[in-house]
């Protein structure tokens, strides 16, 4: 089982919390909402296709066929070649309106390479690029 998902937002450090938000029509909304467990795979500017695998725009019985993947140390899939993974125990659902907002505390967390990240915006898959600021003063720490 498993979602593509653009709602991802953290929420707290002490203790490490996170959110998604999945829509109640969802196929994966009951099964996510009652899941103890699960992974949020942050993929990397080379992996498209599973964006769009886990979105449902690709006709396939299980989304996760011919997709390589680990387990984690909660036994939750890690897909190959993500930028980083966030595995997280359920920690609160709440409801909001036509989405559950799902908070997960974070239990493990890894970069697994240093390929930029695969980004969705103004509905079109695009990717980050670095800005160049001018150096700050030298008395601000960032
Ligand atoms: C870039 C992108 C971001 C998405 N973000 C979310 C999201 O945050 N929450 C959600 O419920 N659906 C989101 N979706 C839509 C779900 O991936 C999609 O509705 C779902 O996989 C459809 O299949 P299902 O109804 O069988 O679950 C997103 C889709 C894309 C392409």
């Amino acid at each position: 089982m498993g979602i593509t998902v653009s709602s991802f937002t953290s929420v707290s450090l002490e203790p490490p919390l996170v959110l998604v938000s999945i829509a109640k029509g969802s196929a994966m909304h009951d099964a996510l909402k009652g899941a103890r467990s699960y992974a949020v795979n942050f993929l990397a500017d080379d992996q498209k296709s599973v964006s769009d695998r886990f979105a449902g725009r690709t006709q396939t019985k299980d989304r996760f066929e011919g997709i390589k993947t680990s387990d984690g140390v909660t036994g939750c899939p890690i897909i190959e070649g993500v930028r980083a993974v966030l595995e997280c125990r359920a920690w609160q659902v709440y409801d909001g309106g036509d989405h559950s907002i799902l908070i997960g505390e974070v239990v493990a967390a890894r970069a697994l390479n240093s390929k930029r990240p695969l980004v969705y915006y103004s509905q079109q898959y695009t990717t980050t690029e670095a800005m160049e600021y001018p150096a700050p003063p030298s008395d601000i720490v960032w």
